[in-house]
This record gives C-alpha cells, sequence and structure tokens, in this order.
C-alpha cells in the first residue's frame, strides 16, 4: 500500500516515463522503501527530463573566442605580493577545496584526500594541504579557516579521517566540512538507474555544485562571520598548489583588470593536444573553453611568434570573492550542467546483483565552478609555472599518476634547493634524479630556504626529506 505521498511521486514518476525504478519496490522493507522514496523525493524530475530532452549542450559559437589575457608569468608584483600579505594579516582570507569527487580514475577506495601523495614520506591530501594551511597561519599570524565541499558518498569517511588525525592538529572549528549535491545519472535512453533494488546511482553534481552548497551548508554566511573576503579555491587532488599566495590574491583582489571577483591560474599548454581546458575571451569575459569543446584549428593556431595562440591552460586554482558568491546565490541562479559518458554500477535483475559495466553505460550530469568566470564582471589570470605547482593525481598510471606526480615534487624541490647552490642530480631529460621531499613548515616557497642548514649535494637516487 503506497502513502498518499508516495502515490503523488509515483504519479510523477509515470509522467516523467520513470516508473521503472519501482519495480521492486513492494519486495523492499519498510526502512528500504522509505529510503527509496527519500531518494525519489529529491530529485528535481523535471530538470532532468529537460536535461533529457535538450540533448547535446548548445555550441558556441568560435569565430568570436579569442585568448584571454593574462598576467604573465615574471611580471614584477610587489605590490600585489604586499597587498596579499595584508589579506592573509587581516584575516580576510579562507581556504575552499573541493573534495567531493569520485576519483574513479585513480582507483583509490575512500576519499581522494586521504590519498598518500608526497615523494618522500606519503603523506595524505589533506595533510599536506593541513600542514601548509598551518605554516601560512603561523606566518600571517591569523587562522585560515579551511572550507572542504565533500559529497553524501564521501563525508563520513572524509570526516572520520579527519577525527582519526585529530584535525591534523589545527582547532577543529577552523575546519568546515560541507556536503553537496548529487544528481541521477541516466541511461543514453534517459532513464533513471537502479544501483540496488532500493537505492538509485547517483554522482556528485560536479564542482559547480559548489556554489549551491556554499550557500546551503551556512559556508558563506560562517566565512562572512569570520570577515572572511577573499577564498583560495583548489582541487583536492593537487598537492603542490600554492595556498595562501599572496601575489596571486593581491592580484586578484586589487590588480589591474580584475574585479576581485572571481581570479585563476594558468599554466603554459605542454602542447596543443594537452588534454586540459583553455582560458579564452568571448564577447570581453573570460571563459574556459573544455579541450573536448575546442575546434582543432583553434587548438592548434599558432601566433606570428609560432607559438599555441591557445595557450593558457587551466589548472583549477581560483580565487573567489565571498560578496561574488553572495550574489550569484541570490534568486534561482544554476550553472549549467555538462554531461559525460561513464560507467556506473547498475541492478541486473537477470543475475540479481550490481554489475560494474566494462563500457561508458551512462550520462552523468555535472556543473563546473569555471563557468561562474564568465559571470564575473571582469576576471583575471595569473601565468604560474606547471613545476611550481601543478601536479595532479588524476589516473593510476601514465600522465597525472602518482609517480607523475612525485616527479614533479622532486623537480620542484631540486630546483628550489639548487637556487641555494646545493648540487642536485639530474637525468638526460632534466628530471631530478633522487626523492626530495620539503614540508610546509621547512619552506611554502623557495626563498624560505635561505635560512635553513642544507646539504651540498644530493645523489643520484637519494631519498632526502627536509
Ligand atoms: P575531477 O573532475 O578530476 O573528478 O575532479 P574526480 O571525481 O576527482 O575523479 P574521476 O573523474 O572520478 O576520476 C576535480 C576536482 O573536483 C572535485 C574533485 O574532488 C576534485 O577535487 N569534485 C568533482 C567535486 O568536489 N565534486 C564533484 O562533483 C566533482
Amino acid at each position: 500500500m503506497l502513502s498518499d505521498a508516495e502515490r503523488t511521486l509515483a504519479d510523477a514518476l509515470a509522467s516523467h516515463g520513470q516508473s521503472h525504478v519501482l519495480r521492486h519496490a513492494d519486495a523492499l522493507s519498510h526502512a528500504d522503501r522509505k529510503a527509496l522514496f527519500a531518494q525519489l523525493a529529491a530529485i528535481d524530475l523535471p530538470l532532468i527530463s529537460r536535461l533529457v530532452k535538450s540533448g547535446a549542450e548548445a555550441k558556441t559559437d568560435y569565430s568570436a573566442v579569442k585568448p584571454a589575457p593574462y598576467v604573465a608569468l615574471g611580471t614584477p608584483a610587489g605590490a600585489a605580493r604586499a597587498h596579499g600579505e595584508s589579506l592573509l594579516r587581516a584575516g580576510k582570507v579562507a581556504v575552499f577545496t573541493v573534495a567531493g569527487g569520485q576519483g574513479t580514475r585513480l582507483g583509490w577506495r575512500g576519499p581522494k584526500g586521504t590519498y598518500p601523495a608526497t615523494v618522500v614520506t606519503g603523506k595524505p591530501l589533506f595533510r599536506v594541504f593541513a600542514e601548509q594551511i598551518t605554516a601560512a597561519e603561523k606566518r600571517y599570524g591569523r587562522s585560515l579557516p579551511w572550507y572542504i565541499m565533500t559529497s553524501p558518498l564521501n563525508s563520513a569517511d572524509t570526516r572520520a579521517f579527519f577525527r582519526d588525525n585529530n584535525w591534523f592538529g589545527r582547532n577543529p572549528a577552523d575546519t568546515f566540512l560541507f556536503e553537496q549535491g548529487t544528481m541521477p545519472s541516466i541511461t543514453f535512453d534517459g532513464k533513471l538507474i537502479l544501483e540496488t533494488p532500493g537505492s538509485l546511482a547517483l554522482n556528485p553534481d560536479g564542482h559547480g555544485g559548489a556554489i549551491r552548497a556554499l550557500h546551503a551548508s551556512g559556508a558563506l554566511e560562517d566565512m562572512q562571520a569570520r570577515g572572511v573576503e577573499h577564498m583560495s579555491y583548489f582541487q583536492v587532488d593537487n598537492p603542490m598548489v600554492r595556498i595562501a599566495d599572496p601575489v596571486f590574491l593581491g592580484l586578484h583582489a586589487s590588480g589591474e583588470g580584475s574585479s576581485g571577483e572571481m581570479s585563476s591560474k594558468m599554466v603554459a599548454k605542454r602542447d596543443a593536444a594537452e588534454k586540459v581546458g583553455v582560458f579564452c575571451e568571448v564577447g570581453g569575459k573570460t571563459v574556459v573553453i573544455e579541450y573536448s569543446d575546442m575546434p582543432a584549428e583553434l587548438t592548434n593556431s599558432l601566433d606570428a611568434q609560432g607559438k599555441l595562440r591557445f595557450n593558457a591552460g587551466s589548472i583549477a586554482i581560483h580565487a573567489i570573492s565571498v560578496a561574488f558568491m553572495q550574489r550569484l546565490t541570490q534568486g534561482d541562479f544554476a550553472l549549467p550542467f555538462h554531461r559525460a559518458k561513464k560507467k556506473v554500477p547498475y541492478w541486473c535483475d537477470t543475475q540479481k546483483k550490481t554489475v560494474e559495466p566494462a563500457e561508458p553505460n551512462a550520462i552523468k550530469f555535472e556543473a563546473f565552478v569555471f563557468d561562474a568566470l564568465g559571470i564575473a564582471k571582469k576576471s583575471l589570470v595569473m601565468e604560474t609555472s606547471r613545476t611550481e605547482e601543478f601536479a595532479p593525481l588524476k589516473n593510476a598510471t601514465g600522465e597525472d599518476s602518482p609517480a607523475w606526480s612525485h616527479q614533479i615534487q622532486s623537480n620542484r624541490n631540486g630546483g628550489w634547493l639548487e637556487k641555494f647552490g646545493v648540487k642536485i642530480p639530474r637525468k638526460p631529460n632534466g628530471d631530478v634524479d633522487a626523492r626530495i621531499e620539503i614540508a610546509a613548515e621547512t619552506a611554502l616557497e623557495a626563498d624560505d630556504l635561505a635560512d635553513i642548514a642544507l646539504p651540498r649535494e644530493i645523489k643520484s637516487g637519494e631519498e632526502v626529506l627536509l
């Protein structure tokens, strides 16, 4: 027997062609059935139907796309640094990590932030960030509140990890964990998917879900109450990110060409084929165009010096103002959903079990945070060095794998040491031929090594921890 509310929901499902998700409902325990109906009640069925009907995303007019201007590496930044430092000293900066993803490519059981990331001691990503935050807090004499977005799929494990690690020695009141929303995955013909007889296949709603979640969780209000004006935004999988970068924060907050609403860091693309989004300008606005959407003639086009015209690769590091997020969360603003074909486990009635498909079988809808760039009044892009700041853990092997990231970490740390006269072994391709880790407590940037006792030489294959 269905309750009135369940009957209404069953009718809505029928009118949207989704009744199949109730096919096991009668056989479920009372509690499981209640849970299934609660999951279904949270789904915006008209939105799903609209997304199914709208098919592929609207195409951009690429004839109007230009490369976005950016502040090039090596541009003098003394004033920006001073301004960024004053923001940090005044407690106007918060740290914001998006950690709600599923990390399927890396294949790590558990939240990605718990992955052992550093090259010598294998510190988990969350510890790497926590230690950097602690070092910055000491330097600037103010707490840097840390906001971490999880998803309903990993929030309990994430919270347990922080608790088990005693909040990495920081005041628990300065770490704010909150959940993003989810979207149902759908089959290629637009049907909701059961993962078990009593639960749907849901996926986190993308890092763009951050905007709604920051508001809904009270995180924005909390920032405001603390006097925070800007967030330092980064993804959980980049152990090399500079969390409290005074130059970037200063340029963002007061640099020429910035509205102080949302700014970004970029690195020069390795080559035309590199699979990263690119900062472009469309109608006077800075936007990121994904590599998969960019027409080949633009991707490959060269400037008069023979360099890639569309060279500004996005590394998903932003500075975002609290006021901008508040502006976006007023009214019914929502970022668009992108669709991605993915392998989604599904309940197979004949095999009576959840099956892991070998090939993509479903569409996941995700919003992307960089779609907010085009809404900012003006947006600044700053170039940084790949070796200094970008070594993400995306894949289990090959490019952007742990081994790949370790090499970049050693390269960066070797470069820092060379600056102070330490002899560093290098391979023929220029890579550092040793494993070198530098803790945040020792140095947040190369110049911090000036006052440290350093070895004169590191030997080939040596492991060094500073
Ligand atoms: P990715 O796009 O690399 O996805 O996320 P992922 O989920 O970590 O990994 P795959 O694609 O399943 O292998 C980039 C960043 O955005 C966060 C991730 O946690 C990561 O920091 N993210 C992604 C969210 O916070 N929520 C999401 O819904 C998706």
